[in-house]
């Protein structure tokens, strides 16, 4: 299974629109797969056309009183896709976790008692770096880092990475940012292209090809509890979310790197390196 976390503390950033329609767009293709909604927003929940408020079990359960995932796991009316969701009590949890031993890695335990295979894990992170989204870092392996395209958009990027790196050193190692994505971009406007460049910058080869355009559908789409593609198959969002997911299945576009340069390293030492052609 490939565990990606969504995660930026910044809220508005796309995490739960990325979530909703990349996991829809990969079930589309035939995988299964789960998300989790660990935002006591329950935004990913309410997208997919649940009311939290009706639901008797959820994601606090498996946190805080140790209920198996598989009980309360839905199957969504997108076919292959399923859902862990939440609702508001996930807002106490953190507090109600603060004495339980291992807390940060309370979800990963519960979900090695899963006993249904899937082949792909999204989990929408809430809009913070405490206990719930740490709980996502020791999750996952992959992390997807959602940028909305504007001013303020590298603010707080610092301290989210350097949460990474305390996790990946101490929890997680397999845990690394494997892609950057941005989001809710405008060509017409010159901050988005300043930002897109910025981010390009600094996190290089790690930036997806695919940027999501700032498209009205994916915005109205939530209201129905609707996956973009249900609610405007032709639009924009649609399309971009697609191209995304192909990418995310073939790698991404770091992950792809870092496999590429295992073999490299292997010619070198036996001596078998081949030189590269330009292009
Ligand atoms: N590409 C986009 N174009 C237009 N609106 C978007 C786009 N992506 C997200 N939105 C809207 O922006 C708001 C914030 O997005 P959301 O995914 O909920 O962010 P987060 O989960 O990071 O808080 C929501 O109202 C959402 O519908
Ligand atoms: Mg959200």
């Amino acid at each position: 299974m490939r565990k990606i976390a969504i995660i930026n503390q910044k809220g508005g950033s796309g995490k739960t629109t990325t979530v909703v329609n990349l996991g829809a767009a990969v079930a589309e293709k035939g995988f299964r797969v789960l998300l989790i909604d660990l935002d006591p927003q329950s935004h990913t929940t309410i997208h997919l056309g649940l009311e939290p408020f009706k639901l008797e079990k959820s994601i606090y359960d498996v946190l805080v009183n140790e209920v198996s995932p598989d009980e309360i796991i839905l199957e969504t009316h997108v076919k292959n896709l399923f859902l862990l969701p939440a609702k508001i009590d996930l807002a106490s949890a953190e507090i109600e976790m603060v004495n339980t031993i291992g807390r940060e890695i309370v979800l990963r335990e519960a979900l090695k008692k899963t006993r249904s295979h899937y082949d792909y894990l999204f989990i929408d992170c809430p809009p913070s770096l405490g206990l719930l989204t740490l709980n996502a870092l020791t999750t996952a392996s992959e992390i997807i880092i959602p940028i909305q395209a504007e001013f303020f958009a590298l603010e707080g990027l610092t301290k989210l990475i350097q949460t990474v790196q305390l996790v990946t050193e101490r929890i997680n190692p397999s845990t690394h940012i494997s892609g950057v994505l941005i989001t809710m971009f405008d060509k017409r406007k010159n901050i988005c292209k300043e930002v897109a460049e910025k981010v390009k910058e600094h996190f290089g080869e790690k930036v997806f090809k695919t940027k999501i355009r700032e498209n009205v559908k994916l915005a109205e789409a939530p209201g129905f509890g609707q996956t973009i593609f249900e609610f405007a198959p032709d639009s924009y969002g649609a399309e971009d979310y697609k191209k995304l997911a192909k990418e995310i299945l073939i790698g991404g576009t770091y992950e792809k790197e870092r496999a590429g340069k295992r073999p490299f390293k292997l010619d070198h030492i036996n001596g078998t390196k081949k030189t590269k052609k330009k292009r």
